[in-house]
Formats: C-alpha cells, structure tokens, sequence
C-alpha cells in the first residue's frame, strides 16, 4: 500500500468483527513496526497480545471511562504497548542523556504505536490507541516487572466499518515556515 493512503487512511477503529487474529498475522504486524525509529537504537516497545480471560478482565480496568471497557470487549485481541524504563533518553550509567528526563522514552512508544497501526492497517487490520485506562491495574495484570510501563493499549481486529476521517487542522494552522 502507498504510505501515503496508509497514513492518510487508517482510522480508530472502535468496534471489530468476532474473528479471530492469527499469531502469525501479529507477529507480521509487530516485525514491520519494528523498523520504527528509536532513540539511539534503544528498541524499548515490547507488545503484549492480550486475548480471552485475560482480555475480559482487562475491559474492567476501564473506570477512567467506560467507553474503552466496550471497545476492548469488541476486540478480539488488545496489544497492550510497553515501554522498558530508564533506557531511552538516558545513557548507560543510568543519568539523563537530557533535561527531559523520560521524555524520550515516551516519545519512542508513541512513534512504535504509530508504526504498529499502519502496519496493521496495512495488513487489512483496524487499531484504536487508547490512553483512558487505569494504568496500575492493567501493569499488574500484564504483570509487568518494575522496569516496564505500559504507555497505551492498542485493541486490534478485523472490521466492519471504516469511519470518514475526523476534519483535520489545515496546514496553515499547522506550518510554519521560518527563515
Ligand atoms: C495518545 C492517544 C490516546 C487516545 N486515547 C483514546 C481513548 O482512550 N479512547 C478512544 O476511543 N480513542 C482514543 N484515541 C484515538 C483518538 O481519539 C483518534 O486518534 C482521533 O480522534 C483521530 O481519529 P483517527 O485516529 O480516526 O484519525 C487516542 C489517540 C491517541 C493518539
């Protein structure tokens, strides 16, 4: 697919047909988005595949907002997306390679979200990140070591509709060109 009609294509997709997503179509997703770049190669997203029980149990950790409980239950798999602490953006004896502390690291997962959902879409698979989630409780039920976070879930299928996009800004109110 052009990168430009994946980029300008995909969409949240919030509710997903039953079926069921391969593990080879996942591990698929996962092998193109780890071409994302990262903070000096420091390669700190992990994905998680959260699916049955588990997944059912995830979809309550929702109280921030209920809404997010309903598309989890539609997905047939949530990639919960980690990010290993104190690595990106900080040099090997541990102290900030900047001002910004863990910024970096945050930023490094938002770019590997990025690069998962147009892999996925690229694949034929809809994606929606979600942030509204109560993030001790999902750590504990992924349980996750201490030196790892979980920076978004990200519930991903196949399905029905695809949404028209969302008006964007224009590029005036975008763009700034100085000299
Ligand atoms: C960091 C981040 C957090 C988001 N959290 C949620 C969320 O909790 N629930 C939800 O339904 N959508 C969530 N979204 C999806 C946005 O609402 C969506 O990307 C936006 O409305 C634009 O629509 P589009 O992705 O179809 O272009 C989130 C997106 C991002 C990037």
């Amino acid at each position: 697919m052009d990168a430009v009609k994946c980029i300008t294509e995909r969409r949240s997709i919030r509710s997903f047909k039953p079926d069921a997503v391969s593990e080879e179509l996942l591990r698929s997703v996962v092998e193109t988005a780890s071409y994302a770049p990262s903070w000096k190669h420091s390669q700190t997203a992990r994905y998680i595949a959260v699916t049955g029980e588990k997944k059912a149990e995830l979809a309550k950790y929702t109280t921030i907002w209920a809404g997010n409980g309903a598309i989890i239950e539609s997905a047939p798999v949530v990639m919960a997306l980690c990010s290993i602490k104190s690595r990106s953006g900080y040099e090997r004896d541990g102290s900030p390679s900047t001002v910004r502390g863990d910024y970096w690291q945050h930023f490094d997962a938002g770019i590997a979200a990025e690069a998962y959902c147009l892999a996925a879409y690229e694949k034929g698979l809809g994606t929606v990140i979600l942030g509204l989630f109560d993030y001790d409780d999902v750590a504990k039920l992924l349980a996750l070591p201490e030196n790892m976070e979980v920076a978004a879930l990200i519930p991903t299928g196949f399905y029905e509709e695809h949404p028209a996009a969302p008006k964007r800004k224009d590029v005036n109110d975008l763009l700034t060109i100085i000299s």
